[in-house]
């Protein structure tokens, strides 16, 4: 067979940069003897021309002229990787109308500003293939595209960030605490270069508006996803959740519901047998349940350097052989006007949860608070107290059945106006995946 000569450009030489300049070079021959492909980097472009990278690159290479790569003909795919929403969207606008098909990891700008992104690939006849932008090595986009397209998708269950997956476990396992683990997250380069975006939940709502606008076939608003980080979670909650056969996880969560298409991220426990418990450390791990399939999961390396370049190159490898505009043509999602979602509005959905009162430890308080849940049809279904340290509060955990957030949400303020309850109730959601078959 033939071989074919594609020439790339890189914009942005940073640490996914650096992964795929790594993969080019490492795996060239692979490349080529599996596809057919010779994959030349003719460009990287990036502001800082000196900082030491984990990588060399030939002669002449690296830049900072954005306008040589619009200008060279003969570089046909281009991968934007400076990330953010300003800048990169000005980038990815010029790339394809200069004729570029292009290559991004970047979610924000996708779940923000997709529309326009993709509006003007259409006009320019180009696509724009971004396998990387959600759980980076994990190829969950194009299993969502291609592979699941058959069914209807009743829920989707992702831990897509992995910082806070590594925050989170190492709390659980090592009994960390927060900022310590954050700073390992942030040195072994897992972290966005803002983390605020990671623990806060943005990332993972940027990611599960891509993916759910691939599963549901729709625009998704990014606003309309309801976002809770895990900036305020405690060690004590962790640890009292483990106690109960729980594990902390932050969730990315798509589920129909009567009410429409509930859309969150926030911090949940799952019952430690769920396989998605078992995810831990800076690992992805994502639950999609269809209705012929049945459940079917996706795990793997969501962050860092190679697990990440991995997705790029593969989505290069996708433009290079033609699939990737045959697919961006055929999914009308991406630029086409589509009805709006019908969204579920957080009071509507339906949950079980956990809350950990501080209470005063004296007759009738579980009465009182047994009495606030009952009240609004709040069932309980496991409780624990342990012997308290001090004489005048105690921590008491409550687990409840199904209940609606809405009802919720009224117990709460009701119990938080009790004499007998001394500090906010932390209320955290609990999650139950659906059973398979
Ligand atoms: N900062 C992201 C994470 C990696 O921690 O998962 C890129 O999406």
């Amino acid at each position: 067979m033939e071989t074919k000569k594609v020439k790339i450009a890189v914009i942005g030489f940073g640490v996914v940069g650096s992964g795929v300049a790594k993969i080019l070079q490492k795996n060239a021959e692979e490349i080529t003897h599996k596809t057919g492909l010779q994959l030349k980097l003719a460009h990287v472009v990036d502001m800082d021309l000196v900082r030491p990278r984990p990588v060399t690159l030939p002669e002449g290479i690296l830049h900072n002229d954005l306008e040589k790569v619009l200008s060279d003909d003969e570089v046909s795919i281009a991968v934007e990787l400076v990330g953010g929403t300003e800048i990169a969207a000005e980038i990815q606008k010029k790339l394809l109308a200069a004729g570029k098909d292009v290559v991004t990891a970047n979610k924000a700008l996708l779940a923000e500003r997709g529309e326009e992104i993709f509006e003007t690939a259409r006009q320019y006849n180009r696509c724009v293939s971004f396998e990387a932008s959600c759980c980076g090595g994990i190829p969950v986009v194009s299993a969502i595209r291609t592979g699941l397209t058959a069914n209807r998708i009743s829920t989707m269950y992702g831990i897509v960030n992995g910082t806070c997956n590594y925050i989170l476990s190492e709390m659980t396992e090592s009994g960390k605490e927060y900022e310590v683990a954050l700073k390992e997250a942030q040195a072994a380069g897992f972290a966005e270069a803002d983390p605020t975006l990671d623990v806060n939940g943005s990332d993972s709502a940027h990611k599960l508006a891509i993916l759910g606008l691939l599963a549901y076939g729709q625009k998704i608003n990014y606003p309309d996803i309801s976002t809770n980080g895990i900036e305020n979670i405690q060690l004590t909650d962790i640890h009292y959740g483990k106690e109960m056969g729980y594990a902390m996880k932050l969730l990315a969560i798509a589920e129909q519901t009567d009410a429409g298409l509930s859309l969150r991220v926030h911090p949940s426990f799952i019952n430690g047998h769920e396989p998605l418990a078992q995810a831990s450390g800076p690992f992805n791990a994502v639950s999609i349940f269809g209705d012929a399939v049945g459940h079917t999961s996706y795990y793997g390396r969501g962050a860092g350097m190679m697990p990440t370049a991995s997705a790029v190159v593969a989505d290069i490898i996708d433009v290079a052989r033609g699939n990737a505009q045959r697919v961006f043509d055929a999914t009308p999602a991406l630029g086409y006007i589509t009805e709006p979602t019908v969204i579920c509005q957080p009071e509507e959905i339906v949950s079980r949860f956990y809350l950990r009162l501080t209470v005063v430890d004296q007759p009738g308080v579980f009465a009182q608070i047994a009495n606030v849940l009952g009240e609004r049809k709040i069932s309980i279904s496991a409780c624990l107290q342990h012997e308290s340290k001090s004489d005048d509060r105690v921590p008491v955990v409550i687990m409840t059945h199904l209940a609606r957030q809405g009802d919720m949400n009224k117990a709460l303020e009701d119990m938080d106006k009790l004499d007998i309850v001394k500090e906010e109730t932390i209320c955290i959601h609990i999650v139950t995946p659906p059973k398979d078959g």
